[in-house]
């Protein structure tokens, strides 16, 4: 299992601290969250700071938009070089596009789904992406818990992609744990997302990444 620990749990006073602390505690993606308070009920960070979290880390970026104007943030965030940029559908008028914009900035394009969005919604976009993101609870806070619909979601878009595109990773993100991680794993998950496990842990953030591998 890969990790993106989500470093909107992470203090932000000590954020350059923080995003080295996973990096040498063995993660592989770092997760970003960007929210504008219009898409989300909360507002989070933009690329001054994931420009301060890009120069911490090192290991890629994995940037989840939770925005309205999508193609206006991937300007944005695109001059950082993160590995991803993932975007929900349920906000964008023209995936299609959005994708082979993402892919042309030499970026690996993705899309997020809610917990209501159906995995064939997505299905004629499977071919062009490198990851789908199933939220696991509503987009906006960390801390929350797990819906466990993600899992029979994750079944049925393992199917669609092993068809479609078998090289497509899925993520899933929030709520996530040493408990239900071994459940989202045989369900096909490749990445999981944690924030509030990962910098709460009582033995540390490579304890905590250690046990969801
Ligand atoms: C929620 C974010 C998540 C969140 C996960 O909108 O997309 O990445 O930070 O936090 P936990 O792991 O605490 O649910
Ligand atoms: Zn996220």
């Amino acid at each position: 299992m890969k990790v993106a620990p989500s470093i909107l749990s992470a203090d932000f006073g000590h954020l350059a601290r923080d995003v080295t602390a996973i990096c040498k505690g063995g993660c592989d993606l770092v997760h970003v969250d960007v929210m504008d308070g219009h898409f989300v009920p909360n507002l989070t960070i933009g690329p001054v700071v994931v420009d301060a979290v890009a120069k911490a880390a090192s290991k890629p970026l994995d940037i989840h938009l939770m925005v309205e104007n999508n193609s206006f943030f991937v300007d944005l965030f695109a001059p950082l070089k993160p590995e991803y940029i993932s975007f929900h559908i349920e906000e964008e008028k023209h995936p299609h596009r959005l994708i082979q914009k993402i892919r042309s900035l030499g970026i690996r394009p993705a899309l997020v789904l809610n917990p209501h969005t159906p995995p064939e919604s997505i299905d004629f976009l499977l071919e062009d992406i490198d990851m789908v993101l199933l939220m696991s609870v509503n987009p906006g806070f960390g801390g929350q818990k797990f819906i466990s619909s993600v899992l029979e979601k994750t079944k049925r878009l393992k199917v669609l992609i092993d068809k479609r595109n078998p090289d497509c990773l899925i993520e899933v993100d929030g709520g996530v744990n040493d408990q239900n991680v071994k459940t989202l794993a045989k369900a096909g998950v490749d990445i999981v997302v944690a924030g509030s496990f990962v910098y709460g842990h009582s033995k540390g953030v490579a304890t905590a990444i250690a046990s969801l591998k």
